[in-house]
Protein backbone atom coordinates (compact mmCIF):
# COMPACT_ATOMS: atom_id res chain seq x y z
CA UNK A 1 0.00 0.00 0.00
CA UNK A 2 1.50 3.66 -0.92
CA UNK A 3 1.70 5.97 1.86
CA UNK A 4 0.63 10.04 1.81
CA UNK A 5 2.78 12.15 3.22
CA UNK A 6 0.82 15.73 3.94
CA UNK A 7 2.95 18.88 3.24
CA UNK A 8 1.90 21.69 6.09
CA UNK A 9 3.38 24.13 4.46
CA UNK A 10 0.14 26.40 3.45
CA UNK A 11 -1.07 26.07 6.55
CA UNK A 12 2.18 28.06 7.73
CA UNK A 13 1.26 30.19 5.04
CA UNK A 14 -1.48 31.17 6.43
CA UNK A 15 -0.33 31.77 9.67
CA UNK A 16 2.87 33.99 8.18
CA UNK A 17 -0.08 36.39 6.37
CA UNK A 18 -1.14 37.64 10.04
CA UNK A 19 2.45 36.86 11.82
CA UNK A 20 0.35 35.81 14.41
CA UNK A 21 0.15 31.93 15.80
CA UNK A 22 -3.03 30.54 13.97
CA UNK A 23 -3.30 28.42 12.09
CA UNK A 24 -0.96 26.54 13.53
CA UNK A 25 0.56 23.90 11.47
CA UNK A 26 1.86 21.56 14.58
CA UNK A 27 -1.46 21.46 15.40
CA UNK A 28 -2.66 20.84 11.47
CA UNK A 29 -0.01 18.04 11.44
CA UNK A 30 -1.42 16.06 14.27
CA UNK A 31 -4.75 16.17 12.77
CA UNK A 32 -3.48 14.83 9.54
CA UNK A 33 -1.76 12.38 11.26
CA UNK A 34 -5.17 11.42 13.26
CA UNK A 35 -6.95 10.93 9.74
CA UNK A 36 -4.64 8.81 8.37
CA UNK A 37 -1.47 10.57 7.53
CA UNK A 38 1.62 8.52 7.23
CA UNK A 39 4.28 11.14 7.24
CA UNK A 40 4.00 15.05 8.03
CA UNK A 41 6.05 16.65 5.14
CA UNK A 42 7.98 20.68 6.02
CA UNK A 43 9.54 22.83 3.95
CA UNK A 44 12.08 25.06 5.95
CA UNK A 45 13.16 27.83 3.14
CA UNK A 46 16.34 29.72 3.13
CA UNK A 47 13.94 32.63 3.51
CA UNK A 48 11.28 31.16 6.43
CA UNK A 49 8.43 32.37 4.22
CA UNK A 50 6.24 29.87 6.08
CA UNK A 51 7.61 27.10 8.11
CA UNK A 52 9.70 28.36 10.69
CA UNK A 53 12.84 26.60 12.94
CA UNK A 54 9.98 26.46 15.83
CA UNK A 55 7.69 24.30 13.90
CA UNK A 56 10.39 22.07 12.45
CA UNK A 57 11.55 21.67 16.66
CA UNK A 58 8.24 21.21 17.91
CA UNK A 59 7.20 19.07 15.01
CA UNK A 60 10.18 16.66 15.97
CA UNK A 61 8.72 16.09 18.98
CA UNK A 62 5.34 15.89 18.62
CA UNK A 63 4.82 13.63 15.10
CA UNK A 64 4.02 10.32 15.45
CA UNK A 65 4.29 8.79 12.19
CA UNK A 66 7.82 9.95 9.98
CA UNK A 67 8.86 13.76 9.69
CA UNK A 68 10.32 13.96 6.02
CA UNK A 69 12.19 17.96 6.50
CA UNK A 70 12.13 19.59 2.81
CA UNK A 71 14.93 21.55 2.47
CA UNK A 72 17.98 23.40 -0.08
CA UNK A 73 21.09 21.56 0.08
CA UNK A 74 22.50 24.35 1.96
CA UNK A 75 25.64 23.81 4.79
CA UNK A 76 22.90 26.26 6.73
CA UNK A 77 19.90 23.69 6.38
CA UNK A 78 22.46 20.63 6.73
CA UNK A 79 23.38 22.22 10.19
CA UNK A 80 19.99 22.35 11.16
CA UNK A 81 18.66 18.40 9.94
CA UNK A 82 22.23 17.36 11.95
CA UNK A 83 20.35 19.00 14.87
CA UNK A 84 16.78 18.41 14.08
CA UNK A 85 17.41 14.91 13.01
CA UNK A 86 14.32 14.35 10.72
CA UNK A 87 13.51 10.97 10.16
CA UNK A 88 13.68 12.27 6.39
CA UNK A 89 15.53 14.79 4.71
CA UNK A 90 14.24 15.67 1.21
CA UNK A 91 17.24 17.81 -0.39
CA UNK A 92 15.04 20.19 -2.97
CA UNK A 93 16.35 23.12 -5.17
CA UNK A 94 15.39 26.44 -3.93
CA UNK A 95 15.26 29.73 -5.68
CA UNK A 96 14.25 33.02 -3.36
CA UNK A 97 11.47 34.51 -6.12
CA UNK A 98 9.65 31.22 -7.07
CA UNK A 99 6.41 30.57 -5.61
CA UNK A 100 7.09 26.89 -5.02
CA UNK A 101 9.44 24.25 -5.75
CA UNK A 102 10.79 24.62 -9.46
CA UNK A 103 12.04 21.61 -11.19
CA UNK A 104 14.45 18.82 -9.76
CA UNK A 105 17.33 18.92 -8.39
CA UNK A 106 20.29 18.86 -10.82
CA UNK A 107 22.35 16.04 -9.15
CA UNK A 108 24.42 15.59 -12.03
CA UNK A 109 25.69 19.33 -12.16
CA UNK A 110 26.82 19.13 -7.67
CA UNK A 111 27.50 15.12 -7.53
CA UNK A 112 30.64 16.08 -5.22
CA UNK A 113 28.48 18.51 -2.82
CA UNK A 114 25.87 16.23 -2.25
CA UNK A 115 27.61 13.31 -1.68
CA UNK A 116 29.37 14.90 0.96
CA UNK A 117 26.24 16.28 2.29
CA UNK A 118 24.29 13.06 2.01
CA UNK A 119 27.41 11.41 3.96
CA UNK A 120 27.27 13.92 7.19
CA UNK A 121 23.15 13.06 7.38
CA UNK A 122 23.12 9.62 7.20
CA UNK A 123 26.20 9.87 9.73
CA UNK A 124 23.11 11.57 12.03
CA UNK A 125 21.04 8.37 11.03
CA UNK A 126 18.80 10.51 8.34
CA UNK A 127 17.35 8.49 5.56
CA UNK A 128 18.24 10.52 2.20
CA UNK A 129 15.88 11.34 -0.43
CA UNK A 130 16.39 13.39 -3.31
CA UNK A 131 13.71 15.13 -5.30
CA UNK A 132 14.52 14.94 -9.15
CA UNK A 133 13.31 15.21 -12.66
CA UNK A 134 11.68 11.47 -14.06
CA UNK A 135 15.25 11.43 -16.01
CA UNK A 136 17.45 8.83 -16.23
CA UNK A 137 21.03 10.63 -15.63
CA UNK A 138 19.13 12.56 -12.96
CA UNK A 139 18.73 9.00 -11.26
CA UNK A 140 21.84 7.46 -11.59
CA UNK A 141 23.29 10.36 -10.27
CA UNK A 142 20.98 10.02 -7.09
CA UNK A 143 22.07 6.45 -6.85
CA UNK A 144 26.08 7.17 -7.51
CA UNK A 145 25.47 9.93 -4.36
CA UNK A 146 24.16 7.17 -2.08
CA UNK A 147 20.61 8.74 -1.69
CA UNK A 148 18.19 5.95 -0.29
CA UNK A 149 15.51 7.22 -2.01
CA UNK A 150 14.34 9.80 -4.75
CA UNK A 151 10.93 11.69 -5.03
CA UNK A 152 9.84 12.10 -8.83
CA UNK A 153 8.48 15.56 -9.93
CA UNK A 154 5.54 14.92 -11.01
CA UNK A 155 4.71 18.96 -11.39
CA UNK A 156 5.20 18.96 -15.15
CA UNK A 157 2.74 16.08 -15.66
CA UNK A 158 0.65 17.91 -13.44
CA UNK A 159 0.74 21.05 -15.39
CA UNK A 160 0.54 19.24 -19.20
CA UNK A 161 -2.79 18.85 -21.33
CA UNK A 162 -3.30 16.13 -23.82
CA UNK A 163 -0.63 14.42 -25.47
CA UNK A 164 1.76 15.96 -23.49
CA UNK A 165 0.68 14.76 -20.79
CA UNK A 166 0.29 10.86 -21.70
CA UNK A 167 4.13 11.15 -22.47
CA UNK A 168 4.84 13.09 -18.94
CA UNK A 169 3.47 10.24 -17.74
CA UNK A 170 5.64 7.38 -19.16
CA UNK A 171 8.01 9.41 -18.19
CA UNK A 172 7.19 8.99 -14.75
CA UNK A 173 6.36 4.96 -15.13
CA UNK A 174 10.22 4.69 -16.70
CA UNK A 175 11.41 6.61 -14.00
CA UNK A 176 9.78 4.10 -10.99
CA UNK A 177 11.66 1.20 -13.21
CA UNK A 178 14.70 2.93 -13.29
CA UNK A 179 15.24 3.64 -9.14
CA UNK A 180 14.01 0.93 -8.54
CA UNK A 181 16.81 -1.12 -10.96
CA UNK A 182 19.08 1.26 -9.54
CA UNK A 183 18.26 0.31 -5.94
CA UNK A 184 16.57 4.02 -4.91
CA UNK A 185 13.15 3.74 -2.90
CA UNK A 186 10.87 5.72 -4.89
CA UNK A 187 8.51 8.60 -3.88
CA UNK A 188 5.96 11.50 -5.86
CA UNK A 189 5.21 14.74 -5.25
CA UNK A 190 4.17 18.15 -6.69
CA UNK A 191 1.42 19.34 -7.97
CA UNK A 192 -0.84 15.95 -7.53
CA UNK A 193 -4.89 16.68 -6.67
CA UNK A 194 -7.80 14.56 -6.38
CA UNK A 195 -7.91 14.07 -10.15
CA UNK A 196 -4.13 13.90 -11.56
CA UNK A 197 -3.07 11.51 -8.70
CA UNK A 198 -5.11 8.24 -10.27
CA UNK A 199 -3.38 7.64 -13.33
CA UNK A 200 -0.02 7.98 -11.25
CA UNK A 201 -1.17 5.47 -8.67
CA UNK A 202 -2.40 2.76 -11.07
CA UNK A 203 1.40 2.81 -12.34
CA UNK A 204 2.18 1.36 -8.81
CA UNK A 205 5.79 1.22 -7.32
CA UNK A 206 6.01 4.55 -5.66
CA UNK A 207 6.11 4.20 -2.13
CA UNK A 208 5.19 7.60 -0.71
CA UNK A 209 3.25 10.67 -2.06
CA UNK A 210 4.36 14.19 -0.55
CA UNK A 211 0.78 16.21 -0.99
CA UNK A 212 0.49 20.25 -0.13
CA UNK A 213 -1.49 22.33 -1.90
CA UNK A 214 -4.76 20.20 -3.08
CA UNK A 215 -5.28 18.85 0.40
CA UNK A 216 -4.90 22.38 2.37
CA UNK A 217 -7.09 24.11 -0.53
CA UNK A 218 -9.66 21.17 -0.30
CA UNK A 219 -9.88 21.87 3.64
CA UNK A 220 -10.13 25.21 2.89
CA UNK A 221 -13.61 24.44 0.54
CA UNK A 222 -14.82 21.62 2.81
CA UNK A 223 -14.23 23.66 5.97
CA UNK A 224 -15.57 26.52 5.35
CA UNK A 225 -19.01 25.60 5.85
CA UNK A 226 -18.68 24.45 9.09
CA UNK A 227 -16.58 27.46 10.37
CA UNK A 228 -19.31 30.12 9.36
CA UNK A 229 -22.26 28.37 10.67
CA UNK A 230 -20.26 28.37 14.14
CA UNK A 231 -19.49 32.07 13.70
CA UNK A 232 -23.25 32.80 12.31
CA UNK A 233 -24.58 30.85 15.44
CA UNK A 234 -22.04 33.01 18.05
CA UNK A 235 -23.37 36.41 15.70
CA UNK A 236 -26.92 35.58 15.65
CA UNK A 237 -26.99 34.21 19.32
CA UNK A 238 -26.03 37.10 20.87
N1 LIG B 1 7.42 17.44 -2.78
C1 LIG B 1 8.32 18.46 -2.83
C2 LIG B 1 9.77 18.11 -2.92
C3 LIG B 1 7.91 19.80 -2.75
O1 LIG B 1 8.83 20.79 -2.80
C4 LIG B 1 6.54 20.09 -2.61
C5 LIG B 1 6.08 21.51 -2.47
O2 LIG B 1 6.59 22.04 -1.28
C6 LIG B 1 5.64 19.00 -2.57
C7 LIG B 1 6.11 17.70 -2.68
C8 LIG B 1 4.17 19.22 -2.42
O3 LIG B 1 3.69 19.83 -3.56
P1 LIG B 1 2.18 20.36 -3.62
O4 LIG B 1 2.05 21.40 -2.55
O5 LIG B 1 2.04 20.88 -5.00
O6 LIG B 1 1.30 19.15 -3.33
Amino acid sequence: MAKLGVNVDHIATIRQARGGTEPDPVTASAIAELAGADGITVHLREDRRHIQDRDVMLLRRTVQTHLNLEMAATDEMVAIAMKVVPDYVTLVPEKRQELTTEGGLDVVKQKQKLAKQIDLLHQAGITVSLFVDPDLEQLKASARVKADYIEIHTGTYCDAKGKAKVSELAKIEEAVKAGKKLGLGVNAGHGLNYQNIKPVLALGGIEEYNIGHSIISRAVLVGLDRAVREMAELVHGS
